[in-house]
């Protein structure tokens, strides 16, 4: 199965379930990961930083699209609400920006 790990948060690699988001992979894995929308892609506050594997993730989405073009999403950076991760593995992190304040991020 396909695996994302993220390499600032404590825990095993994070399986990705064929057509699951990132963000519910995320989630199932017991993970508290910000997502103020709703994952409807209305905010960015599901972010990540992807390190490695990028090219293993499904396309950006129009929402990503339009957030990259108004400078609040880094070419660096993917939606969890949006990405899905089809096949391979992908080394991520959590942002500065997206960490949440009672979780301990190894860095
Ligand atoms: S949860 Fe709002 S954009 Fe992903």
């Amino acid at each position: 199965m396909p695996l994302l790990t993220i390499e600032n948060l404590p825990g095993p690699p994070v399986p990705v379930p064929t057509g699951t988001t990132l963000l519910a992979a995320l989630h199932r894995a017991g993970h508290d990961w910000p997502h103020a929308c709703g994952a409807r892609g209305r905010c960015t506050t599901c972010r990540v930083q992807v390190l490695a594997g990028a090219e293993n993730l499904t396309p950006p989405t129009a929402s990503e699209l339009r957030y990259q073009a108004l400078g609040r999403l880094l070419p660096t950076e993917r939606l969890t609400c949006q990405a899905r991760l089809p096949a391979g593995e992908v080394l991520a992190r959590v942002p500065e920006a997206a960490k949440l304040p009672h979780v301990a991020y190894l860095g």
